[in-house]
């Protein structure tokens, strides 16, 4: 059976293409999950892809995915540096699961610099913009033995 990804993302990125593409790039999400499924599909996984403004959206989607997928690869946005919820979520479905963000959060304002939800998940990739996404999809396939 294909190995099935749930690729999850929080508040805001709904508006990539527009919103300040000097930090986040012009690429619209829906342009970045059609290279993200592209790259699946080139690994031999299904990706299957969320995006909410909402956290108990976010949650709820964790908590279904230990049913239904193998793995998790969340950009929490603003959620990452606050909720406790979605990292409790993350570890409580221990699935394995991996952090991105498109921006270098280590180089910018000092309260994106922490993440709360990090702790949950294998690693976090960041600062690669649509390559964070990549890089995380082949990180899963080598854990999944794919
Ligand atoms: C982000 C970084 C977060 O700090 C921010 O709140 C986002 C996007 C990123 O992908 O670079 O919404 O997760």
């Amino acid at each position: 059976m294909t190995k099935k990804i749930l690729v999850l993302n929080g508040p805001n990125l709904n508006l990539l293409g527009s919103r300040e593409p000097h930090i986040y790039g012009s690429a619209t999400l829906e342009e970045i999950n059609g290279a993200v499924a592209q790259e699946a599909a080139t690994l031999g996984l299904t990706a299957e892809f969320f995006q909410s403004n909402s956290e108990g959206a976010l949650i709820d989607r964790i908590q279904e995915a230990r049913l239904t997928h193998d793995a998790i690869i969340i950009n929490p946005a603003a959620f990452t540096h606050y909720s406790y919820a979605i990292a409790d979520a993350l570890a409580a479905v221990s699935l394995p699961a991996i952090e991105v963000h498109l921006s270098d959060i280590r180089q910018r304002e000092e309260f994106r610099r922490h993440s709360v939800t990090a702790a949950a998940c294998r690693k976090q990739i960041c600062g690669l913009g649509l390559g964070s996404y990549l890089a995380a999809l082949r990180e899963l396939k080598e854990l999944l033995g794919e």
